[in-house]
C-alpha cells in the first residue's frame, strides 16, 4: 500500500509538471486497466484476458501503449523529449470513451510509470 502511494505521488508531481506543455518533459505515465465488456471480447480492443477481466496498458488519451513511452512521436531513449510532447487524456475514462460500442466497465485503473513502478502488483 505505501509503495503504491509513493508511485501515485510520484505521478503526480510528474503529470503536474507536464501542464507545462515542454518538449522537456519525460513522457512515462500510463495506466492498467483492468475491465469487463459489455459488448465485445477482450482481443477486440487488444486487450489481455485475465482471470479478473480484461487487461490493457494505455496511455493518458486511452489508446494502446506502443514501445515504452507515451510520446505523440517518438522520444529519446529514456522518454523525454517527445515530439509534439505526451498524449494528454483521462486514462480510464478516454479508453471507455474512445471503445464506447464495447460498453466497457472499468474495474480498477493503475497508474504507473515506466521503470519505476513497472513491476506487476
Ligand atoms: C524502460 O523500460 C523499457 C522496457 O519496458 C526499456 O526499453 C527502456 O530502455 C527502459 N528505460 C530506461 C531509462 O531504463
Ligand atoms: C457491438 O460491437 C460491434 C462492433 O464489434 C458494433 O458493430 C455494435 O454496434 C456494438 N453494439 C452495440 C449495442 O453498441
Amino acid at each position: 500500500m505505501r509503495a503504491v502511494s509513493a508511485s501515485v505521488l510520484l505521478i503526480l508531481v510528474v503529470w503536474v509538471s507536464s501542464f507545462g506543455e515542454s518538449n522537456a518533459d519525460c513522457c512515462w505515465t500510463r495506466a492498467k486497466l483492468i475491465f469487463t465488456m459489455g459488448n465485445g471480447s477482450c482481443g477486440m480492443v487488444n486487450a489481455r484476458s485475465t482471470r479478473y477481466g480484461c487487461e490493457i496498458t494505455v496511455c493518458a488519451d486511452g489508446m494502446v501503449l506502443v514501445g515504452s513511452y507515451c510520446g505523440k512521436g517518438s522520444c529519446n531513449l529514456f522518454g523525454c523529449f517527445c515530439r509534439g510532447g505526451c498524449r494528454r487524456g483521462n486514462f480510464g475514462e478516454s479508453f471507455v470513451e474512445i471503445n464506447r460500442r464495447y460498453e466497457i466497465n472499468l474495474i480498477s485503473t493503475q497508474l504507473k510509470m515506466a521503470n519505476v513502478t513497472d513491476t506487476e502488483a
